[in-house]
C-alpha cells in the first residue's frame, strides 16, 4: 500500500505544481473563450425530447448518496416543470435505488432512462455530454468539487454543487476561475451553503448589519457532535476505491470536519464579517478516530477579521461529548446567537434582555436554494455565488492549515503562496495509496 516515493497528503501537504488540475485549467480557459464566444448556455430545454414542455429543465446527479437523495428531492418538492433525467456514481450499484427511492417520492418528475444510469469514475463525464442535461448537481465527495465544477461550467451547464467546494488551495483557484467563466458564460451555480437562505438566519444577519446590536467586537462559533460513520474496506477494492467509498476519513477527499462540516459556521461567519479572516492561528488533535482515518477529532481555529475581529472556532466530533452548532455574535450593544438547524435565533442587550427572536426551519432553506437556481435560470439572471462559498470553504482550510502545522498563517499566504494540493497527482482509481497518516503540529509543514 505505502509507495515510499509519495508523502502522505495529510502530513506532509503535498504540492503538486503541474497536476492534472492545473492542466485542466488551462484547458478550461481556452474552452471558457470558445463557450463564451457562442453566448452558449442555453437556458432550458428549446425542445421537448422527455415528454416535458420547453420550459422543461433538465436535471442529472452526480454522486447518488445520502445528500444527492436529499437535494433531488428538495428539488422536485419545490420546483415545478423539472425533470431528473440523468445519473452518475462512481458505484453503480447506487444508481438504482437512488432511481428507485426518487420515483416512489416524485413518480411524475423522474425520467432516468437505463440509458442515462452512469458508472464509473468517468461517469460524470456522460453527464457533462449530454446535451438533454440542464443542470448538474454534484455531490460526490468534496475532493472531487473544483474540477467538476470547472468542467460542468466549461460545458455550459447550470449548476447545484454541494459544500465545500474545496478542500486545498489549487481547488480554491480552480473556484475562483469557474466562478468567472460562469458569470461570462451566462451559467448558473448555487451552492450547498443553506444558511444563507434560512429565514432566522437571514434576518438576524440583517439586524446585524443594521446595527442592532453595536460594532462586532467578536464572536464565537461551534460545531460539535458526537461522531461520524466509518466504512469498513470491502474485498477487492484497491486502495483509492477505499478512500474514496471511506472519503470523510481521507483529507484529500473530505478537508477533514472543518471543512466537511464546521464550513456552515464558517460561511455564516464570513457573511456576517463581510468576507474572509487575515489570519488563523490553531490547534487540535485526536483520541478516537478509527485507526487508519486522516482525521482529527477536534480543530480549535483564532481568526482574526479585518477591524481586529476575533472568531473564536471550535469543532469536535467525539462520542459522548455535549452537542452545540452554535455562532454567538459579540456587539458593543448586545449580542446574536444563531443556532443550527431548527433552533432559532436571538438578540439580547448587554443586560441580558431579549429584544428579537424567531424561529428556524432548516428544510425550508434546504429546498429555497433549489427554487433559488432553477428561478434564476428561468428569469435569465442566473445566480453565481461560487465564490463566496469556495472562500469559506478556504477559510475552513486555512484554519486547518494553521492546526495540523501548528503555525500562525495569513489568508494571503493561504491563497497566493501556498503550494498545497491535495489531489492525487497520481490518481488512479484502481491505483495504490501511500499509507494514511495523520498531521502532527511542528512535524506537518506548511507549504
Ligand atoms: N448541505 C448540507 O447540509 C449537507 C449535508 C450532508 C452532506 N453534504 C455534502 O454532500 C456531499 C455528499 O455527502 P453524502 O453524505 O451524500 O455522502 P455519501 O457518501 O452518502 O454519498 C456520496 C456519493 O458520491 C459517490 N461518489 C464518490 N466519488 C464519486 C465520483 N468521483 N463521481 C461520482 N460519484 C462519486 C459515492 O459512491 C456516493 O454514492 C459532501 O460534500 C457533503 O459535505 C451537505
Amino acid at each position: 500500500m505505502r509507495n515510499e516515493n509519495q508523502v502522505t497528503p495529510a502530513n506532509e501537504e503535498v504540492s503538486g505544481p503541474d497536476g492534472d488540475r492545473r492542466s485542466f485549467l488551462k484547458t478550461g480557459s481556452a474552452m471558457s473563450a470558445s463557450v463564451a464566444a457562442l453566448s452558449a448556455a442555453p437556458m432550458v430545454h428549446a425542445q421537448d425530447t422527455a415528454g416535458g414542455n420547453s420550459d422543461t429543465v433538465r436535471l442529472a446527479m452526480v454522486g447518488c448518496g445520502g445528500r444527492g437523495g436529499g437535494a433531488v428531492n428538495d428539488t422536485m418538492s419545490i420546483n415545478e416543470n423539472i425533470e431528473l433525467v440523468a445519473m452518475a456514481d462512481v458505484d453503480g450499484e447506487k444508481l438504482d435505488p437512488f432511481r428507485r427511492g426518487a420515483l416512489k417520492r416524485h413518480e411524475n418528475k423522474v425520467k432516468v432512462a437505463d440509458s442515462k444510469m452512469h458508472s464509473g469514475i468517468d461517469a460524470y463525464r456522460r453527464v457533462l455530454d449530454d446535451p438533454d442535461v440542464d443542470v448538474v448537481m454534484f455531490a460526490t465527495p468534496p475532493g472531487f468539487r473544483p474540477q467538476y465544477i470547472a468542467e460542468a461550467v466549461d460545458a455550459g451547464k447550470h449548476v447545484f454543487a454541494e459544500k465545500p467546494t474545496c478542500v486545498d488551495p489549487a481547488g480554491f483557484k480552480i473556484c475562483l476561475s469557474a466562478h468567472e467563466q460562469a458569470i461570462a458564460n451566462g451559467t448558473a451555480i448555487v451552492t450547498g451553503t443553506q444558511y444563507r437562505r434560512q429565514t432566522n438566519y437571514v434576518e438576524a444577519v440583517k439586524r446585524i448589519h443594521g446595527g442592532e446590536i453595536g460594532d462586532i467586537i467578536a464572536a464565537t462559533t461551534r460545531y460539535c457532535s458526537t461522531g461520524i460513520w466509518n466504512r469498513i474496506r470491502k474485498p477487492d477494492m484497491s486502495d483509492t476505491e477505499y478512500q474514496i467509498y471511506n472519503w470523510m476519513h481521507f483529507i484529500w477527499l473530505s478537508g477533514d470536519q472543518i471543512a466537511e462540516q464546521a464550513v456552515h459556521n464558517i460561511d455564516t461567519m464570513n457573511w456576517i464579517m463581510g468576507g474572509p479572516p487575515e489570519s488563523a492561528y490553531g490547534s487540535g488533535g485526536r483520541f478516537t478516530r478509527p485507526e487508519g482515518s486522516e482525521m482529527w477529532d477536534n480543530i480549535e481555529v483564532d481568526y482574526i477579521y479585518p477591524g481586529n475581529r476575533l472568531l473564536s472556532f471550535m469543532c469536535r466530533q467525539i462520542p459522548g461529548t455535549a452537542g452545540d452548532n452554535s455562532n454567538i455574535i459579540y456587539g458593543t450593544n448586545g449580542t446574536c446567537t444563531i443556532y443550527g438547524a431548527n433552533r432559532g435565533a436571538v438578540i439580547t442587550d448587554r443586560d441580558g434582555k431579549e429584544s428579537w427572536s424567531m424561529q428556524g426551519n432548516i428544510s425550508a432553506a434546504y429546498r429555497q436554494e433549489h427554487k433559488d437556481l432553477i428561478d434564476s435560470i428561468r428569469d435569465g439572471k442566473p445566480i453565481v455565488e461560487l465564490k463566496a462559498t469556495a472562500e469559506s470553504s478556504m477559510t475552513a482550510v486555512l484554519g486547518r492549515m494553521a492546526a495540523y502545522t501548528g503555525q500562525s498563517v495569513k489568508w494571503d499566504f493561504a491563497t497566493k503562496e501556498s503550494k498545497l494540493d491535495l489531489f492525487p497527482a497520481d490518481f488512479d482509481i484502481k491505483g495504490a495509496r501511500p499509507e494514511s497518516k495523520h498531521a502532527i503540529p511542528g512535524k506537518t509543514k506548511l507549504i
